[in-house]
């Protein structure tokens, strides 16, 4: 089945009890047993619940996995996923990562016993370097938040194999439409569903992707213990929401890449970051391993000025946190995304205060250009 139909008919959605054409949303706490020794599958819903179980086919077979969860949250499931930690195994990851992630792994993992070792996640041989005896999993993300800078996943998954180490990937940025960790040997795919998988900036939500067989119901049991299961009503929307995700993404991805070309040609830009254009320091290895650049970018302005008069005259974007609506969203890591890591730790990895991300969305890319054309100056 090609992605558009499968966004449509490729997992369920229709009631299998009445034939609606949208899966109900069950909201449900509890589930009435007539026969108390067996129920139906579903008993109380923050350990299963019908309109979650579709929302969690759909990301397995969006991601051709034969597992699928769902979260009430990004940080839900990456923190599921980083529970699979114990003390005294050691972490690697990417420097440049989700603010979230960061903030898991430095202020909690380490009161835990759980050692980390951050590396340039673009050096595959960093990952090799930094594996020691109790090296437990490897945790990725690429493109990355905010700068956009790419791993290898398959390089950086055939060392993992090599010694037995677990990968993790966030995969938020790419969605399951254009880059599938799991397939370059990845064991589990994350998506903060909050983003384009949702893609209507009105459902926060995570979800994982697994063919595990081991992982799997470790990773069920942290999602029933630990509490971060998805809620109903989000569960319907993201599951409205996906089914135009092909659509979306082929219009913001196209505007993306129109937006970089156009602020690289603009001499008050100094960088622009964007893995679609061939100018991005790892295009080649992005491209390799993706169908596609993405729909975000990240630009660097030359002074703080220039980034008020932005975010003061724009009109067309949202100013906003967050990304992956059908609206751009324009917004500033330094004091939002990063903003929970320390300001050194910031400056380290290039998030400064004349960095922007623009997250685009739908809208007719000839307006998204006029707007920051006049804002830029
Ligand atoms: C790459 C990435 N991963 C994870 C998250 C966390 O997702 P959520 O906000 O849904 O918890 C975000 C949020 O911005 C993100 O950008």
């Amino acid at each position: 089945m090609n992605i558009n139909t499968k966004l449509l008919h490729g997992y369920p959605v229709i009631d299998s009890e009445t034939g609606a054409s949208s899966i109900p949303k069950y909201q449900t706490s509890t589930f009435h047993q007539k026969d108390v020794f067996n129920h139906t599958g579903y008993s109380y819903s923050r350990f299963a619940n019908p309109t979650v179980d579709a929302a969690e086919k759909c990301i397995a077979a969006l991601e051709n996995a034969k597992y699928g969860l769902a979260f009430s949250s990004g940080m839900a499931a990456i923190n599921s996923v980083l529970f699979l930690l114990s003390n005294g195994d050691h972490l690697v990851l990417g420097k440049n990562i989700y603010g979230g992630t960061y903030q898991t792994v430095t202020d909690f993992l380490s009161r835990f016993g759980v050692e980390c070792t951050f590396v340039d996640e673009s050096n595959v041989g960093e990952w090799e370097e930094a594996v020691q005896d109790n090296t437990k999993m490897f945790y990725l993300e690429s493109p990355s938040n905010p700068l956009l800078t790419i791993t290898d996943l398959e390089a950086v998954a055939n060392i993992a194999k090599q010694h037995g180490i677990l990968t993790a990937c966030d995969n938020t940025f790419m969605t399951p439409l254009a880059q599938h960790p799991l397939e370059l040997g990845i064991d589990i795919a994350i998506h903060s569903a909050t983003k384009f998988i949702n893609g209507h900036s009105d459902v926060v939500a995570g979800l994982l992707a697994t063919n595990n067989e081991e992982i799997y119901p470790q990773l069920k049991t942290h999602q029933k213990a630990l509490g971060g299961t998805l809620g109903t009503e989000d569960a319907w929307l993201l599951l409205r929401g996906v089914k135009t995700m092909g659509l979306r993404m082929e219009k913001s991805v196209s505007n993306a890449l129109q937006l970089a070309e156009f602020l690289e040609s603009k001499v008050q830009v100094k960088t622009v970051y964007y893995p679609g254009l061939a100018s991005h320091t790892n295009h080649d290895v992005h491209m390799k391993q993706a169908s596609d650049g993405g729909a975000v970018l990240s630009f660097e302005l030359e002074n703080t000025d220039q980034v008020k008069a932005l975010f003061d005259n724009c009109q067309v974007p949202i100013v906003a946190v967050s990304l992956g609506g059908v609206e751009s969203i324009l917004s500033y890591p330094w004091m939002m995304s990063h903003a929970c890591m320390p300001e050194e730790e910031r400056l380290k990895m290039g998030v400064t205060p004349t960095l922007l991300r623009f997250s685009c969305g739908i809208e007719d890319c000839d307006d998204l250009i006029a707007d920051l054309d006049k804002c830029i100056n």
